[in-house]
């Protein structure tokens, strides 16, 4: 189907009451890259017709970043009802349905772990990989923060454990938490052999209700943050690692920088789009005022490749 085509079914689908065909329509138009600016205005003017505002003004704040002189989007935007919200559930949801793997091979290597040409490797060359990659993470990670023998490590986004595995053996309690319940239910799986202690728990996507106040003195995030297309989310998040850090506690993470495929920085999205793999790119500059605007102390920032590294402490 042609751009032309689904918006005119989408149009349809207004007349007819049919919202979730309304957005299943606006969403193939706006999930195409190069959807023109009158298709996005269309989009707009058809979200606005049934009463979804606040998708409308979010899609006009991100259009104004392409179309920065467009007054068309400006007058649309001026007319919305403010949106600022704190949190956004319907992007969290979207982000539990992407997550869920189907069996365990997939939980491990599509979903998990899943750098480019892993599909042209055998099972053992994969395994490999996978074990030589998990072990230079954690040499990194280790030469960055003073790890200790009696530390309580909170590992967010933990995927199948892949991380905690290794940890489990280095600190005396090292936990996880994950937005996808099918993920945990295969890393018990994955850590049947693991030494050590710790549990995993699921997480809104938003917030650690589950995990205690001030009881880990190490949380850290391997490639989390780049797949969360919501400001809110990710602000809230990174306030509920600061809140069950330890006072001098260290948050150690790793994202993908802003390379213009991802959502930018502060990208909101729209509730009925999933967005897959792509949630919100960083420079340096802005994980920075992220983590100083929510109070932490910035060890560093650094780059390697497309990734940014941050350490910093509570
Ligand atoms: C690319 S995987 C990385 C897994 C693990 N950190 C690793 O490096 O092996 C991203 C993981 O984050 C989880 N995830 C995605 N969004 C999340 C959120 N908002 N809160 C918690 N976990 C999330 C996914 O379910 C997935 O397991």
């Amino acid at each position: 189907m042609e751009t032309r085509d689904y918006l005119t079914a989408a149009r349809n689908f207004v007349d007819a009451g049919d919202i979730a065909k309304v957005l299943e329509h606006c969403a193939a138009v706006l999930k195409d890259p190069f959807a023109s600016l009158d298709d996005t205005l269309a989009c707009i003017d058809i979200l606005i017709s049934i009463e979804n505002l606040s998708d409308a003004r979010l899609l006009c704040k991100s259009a104004l970043k392409t179309f920065p002189s467009s007054e068309a989007l400006r007058d649309r935007l001026a007319e919305l009802p403010s949106t600022d919200f704190q949190i956004n559930a319907p992007q969290a949801n979207q982000q539990k349905l992407f997550w869920r793997p189907t069996s365990y091979e997939q939980a491990k290597f599509g979903k998990t772990y899943n750098p480019p040409g892993m599909h042209q490797l055998s099972e053992e060359e994969k395994d490999a990989r996978w074990e030589k990659d998990t072990r230079s993470v954690i040499e990194v990670m280790r030469s960055d923060v003073p790890l200790r023998a009696d530390w309580h490590v909170l590992d967010v986004g933990c995927g199948v454990g892949r991380l905690i595995k290794p940890l489990r053996s280095v600190a005396e309690q090292v936990d996880g938490a994950d937005i996808c319940e099918e993920m945990i239910e295969f890393s018990a799986q994955y850590l049947e052999d693991a030494e050590g202690r710790g549990e995993i728990k699921v997480n809104s996507g938003f917030d650690l209700q589950a995990f205690k106040t001030e009881q880990y003195d190490f949380v850290f995030s391997l490639h989390l943050f780049e797949h969360i297309r919501s400001r809110a989310n990710t602000t809230h998040l990174m306030r509920e690692i600061r809140r069950v850090l330890k006072d001098g506690g260290y948050f150690w993470l790793q994202v993908h920088e802003d390379n213009g495929n991802y959502g930018d920085a502060y990208g909101e999205g729209l509730s009925f789009i999933n967005y897959e793999f792509l949630g919100n790119g960083y420079s340096h500059n802005d994980l920075r005022d992220l983590l100083e605007g929510l109070g932490f102390f910035v060890q560093f920032i650094r780059g390697e490749d497309y990734w940014v590294t941050a350490l910093c402490q509570k």
